[in-house]
Formats: structure tokens, sequence, C-alpha cells
């Protein structure tokens, strides 16, 4: 059996190829070795040799039928992601990357068993709330004004009392970013296209997923990544908001264990599926937990900053997955000391940090509240 995986020198991709590889499969990466994930277009040193890997971009057709020929299985990992405002690439990337996969497997009648897509918890934008007078809403996301002034939480739109957050559950969707949005395109281009063609298709919508081989150089987005290597290079971290947000984190090798959940399961074609672990931790604790672990005291610089596009709390029910017999089993201490050891093991990591934030602040991407 081959497996082809988009975007399998990355972070999560390259775990997945690591899976198949074990269970026997042959396996095939296409990947662009994007920056600034990839620094200097390099390939990075924990790829397997292993897996065949063609530098190439899921845009590019060629690269594409290439990438695809005999291959049985599709895990569709490459993505653009993140905050910044090159907007259309996130759809040329993101929606018109998955539609070619499908238009070069309907061109080469190539009879692929399944594909997985790569989603995100991201699709459900500001997820779901109750106000225990009021019921259930399902807020548009916080204004700008009201951020600048300090005011984070939702409220309940008829008596203005702070409200309750509500697992994310597969059935609500409410995408409100460009990558949200794109991320959501992939999911019914996939569907729809894996219909037409008698290909089942699963897309899984990630938590924030983290452990080892999360790029360095990405500072643009990646609490992890971002926490931790300022805190090694002697910085003070910057939190968001009132850094209370929550959030729900899940570790890279039960991602890794979901894909191939799906992969063998039957019930799970043509659904979409959380993959999450359910459990709210708040930013500040998730600081807590990373200073704690690198035996630092450094406290972090709260000033009121804020991410535009952030959400307030998202959390994701794993439920669905469960039932078909997935479960997670890493702790978020298993996934902080996991990257903190990769991170120690690092020849050299230079700063980018600084860089990134300024350019987010030129943009308006990170904006200060006047409180
Ligand atoms: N990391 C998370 O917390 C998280 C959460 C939700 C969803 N996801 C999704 O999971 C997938 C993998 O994310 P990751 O964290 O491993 O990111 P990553 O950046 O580590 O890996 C993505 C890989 O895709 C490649 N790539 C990017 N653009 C490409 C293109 N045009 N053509 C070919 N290759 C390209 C990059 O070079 C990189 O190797 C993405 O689809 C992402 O949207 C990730």
């Amino acid at each position: 059996m081959r497996a082809l995986v988009t975007g399998g020198a990355g972070f999560i991709g390259s775990h997945i190829v690591d899976s198949l590889l074990l269970k026997g499969y042959e396996v095939r990466i296409l990947d662009v070795l994007a920056g600034p994930v990839h620094r200097g277009g390099r390939k990075p040193a924990y790829l397997s040799g292993e897996a065949e890997l063609i530098i190439g971009d899921v845009r590019d057709k060629d690269a594409v039928l290439r990438a695809i020929d005999g291959v049985d299985v599709i895990f569709h990992e490459a993505a653009e992601q993140g905050y910044m405002q090159n907007y259309s690439k996130f759809f040329h990337v993101n929606s018109v990357g998955t539609a070619l996969l499908f238009e070069a497997i309907a061109e080469k009648r190539q009879d692929v068993r399944k594909i997985v897509i790569a989603s995100s918890q991201a699709v459900y934008g500001e997820g779901r709330y109750f106000c225990a007078e009021h019921g259930n809403f399902s807020p548009m996301p916080r204004e700008i004004q009201h951020l600048e002034q300090g005011r984070w939480e939702h409220v309940c739109p008829v008596c203005g009392r702070a409200m309750g957050s509500i697992k994310a559950e597969e059935a609500f969707i409410n995408p409100n970013t460009q990558y949200a949005v794109s991320k959501y395109t992939q999911e019914m281009i996939g569907f729809n296209l894996g219909r037409r063609h008698n290909i089942p298709v699963v897309c899984l919508r990630y938590s924030i997923v983290l452990g080892k081989r999360q790029s360095f150089y990405n500072m643009y987005t990646g609490i992890l990544r971002s926490f931790a290597v300022q805190l090694m290079l002697g910085q003070a971290p910057v939190i968001f908001e009132d850094g209370r947000m929550q959030r729900d984190y899940i570790h890279v090798d039960d991602v890794a264990e979901a894909n191939m959940c799906v992969l063998e399961s039957a019930g799970a074609d043509f659904k979409a599926f959380n993959v999450g672990s359910g459990i709210s931790t708040d930013v500040l604790s998730f600081y807590s937990e990373v200073a704690g672990c690198m035996g630092s005291g450094l406290k972090p610089v709260m000033n009121g900053e804020f991410r535009v596009g952030d959400v307030r709390h998202i959390v994701s029910s794993p439920s669905g997955l469960q039932r078909l017999g997935w479960s997670f089993s890493r702790s978020v201490h298993d996934m902080v000391s996991d990257y903190i050891e990769y991170l120690n093991k690092a020849e050299r990591v230079d700063d980018c940090f600084a860089l990134a934030m300024k350019e987010m602040k030129e943009k308006t991407i990170i904006m200060k509240s006047m409180q």
C-alpha cells in the first residue's frame, strides 16, 4: 500500500509519515518546505529517509499529478496558516490546493481508497455560549472597539451578563477568519468531490496540537513555541488579553493515532471529527506549566495586547471520535515536556520573535487595549 502525505515535512505531517511507515506503507511526501516554518527551505533533519520527498507546491498541478501516482490513501496536511493579511493565499493553497488534488485524481483515474483532510477547530469561530436565563448563542467575533476597552468576554445579548462557553460539537460551524473559512472550504470540497468520485473522505478538526518538531521559526502563531523559545532566550513572553482564555490542547502522537483510526474505520467516511482533549486549560495555567517545566521564574508581560482574530474561549468535545475507538492518552505536561526536550536538543535557535511582533503590530493584527 502506498500513501501520500501533503505537508508531510511539517510538524503533524511528519508524525503521520512515521505512523504510516510503522504500518508498512510506502510513503511519499509532497511539501514545498515553506518558510518561516522551514528556515531557508531546508529539509528538516527529523524527516525519515524511508519516505520519498517530492519538493513541490499543492497548487502546482504537475507536482500533484506526480505525487498521486500509484497512491492508495492520501493525508492532506499542507496548508497556509496564521493571521496574516495575505488573504488570497489561504484560499489558493487551502481551497484551490484541495480542489486540485481531486482534479488530478479524476484526470489520472487514480484509484484512491481514502482521503483524510486536516481541518481545524477554527471552523467553530467563536463557538457557542449559554446564558442561564436566555439560552444558547453563537456570537460573532468580538468587536475591536470592545477589545480596545478590555472587554474580553462574550456577554448575553439580552441581559448583558457574562455567558459560559459550550464545548464545540461537530454540528455547529461558524468560521470567521480567512484561515477558518478556507479550512471549512477544504471540508466542503473534500466531501463534495469525494462523493462525486466515490472516494471516502474524512475531515479531522484538530484543536491546538503540541509536541516535538513544531518549528521554532514561525513566531506568528503557536502558543508553546512562542512561550518556550522566548523563555529559553531569557525574554518574558507576552500573554494576550487577560490570559484567562480557555483552550484545549492535544499531543501530536494522539493526532497521528486519530489519523490512523479514521484510515481504518469505514464508520468515519464522509464525516468530520474533532481531534481534541475536551479539557479546558486557560492560557495563564498553560504558561505556568511551560515556565515550571523550564525552571523559569520569569513573569509574563500582560499589557493589554490582543490579537485580532483570536477567539475568547474554544474547547472541542472529542466524543465523536471516541465513539470510533480513538482516545487520547497524553497530558498537557507530556506535550510541554516533549517540546522542551526537543528545544533543548536544538543546535541553535535564532530569535525571530521581535520581527514577527513588529510586523503584526504594523499590520494591526496585534493591538493594545486602552485600559
Ligand atoms: N498545529 C496545529 O495546532 C493545528 C491545528 C489545527 C489544524 N492544523 C492543520 O494541520 C495541518 C498541519 O499543520 P502543522 O501544524 O503540521 O503545520 P506545519 O507548518 O508544521 O506543516 C505544514 C507543512 O505544509 C507545507 N506546505 C505549506 N504550504 C504548502 C504548499 N503550498 N504546498 C506544499 N506544501 C506546503 C509546509 O512546508 C509544512 O511542511 C494544516 O492543515 C493545519 O491547518 C494544525
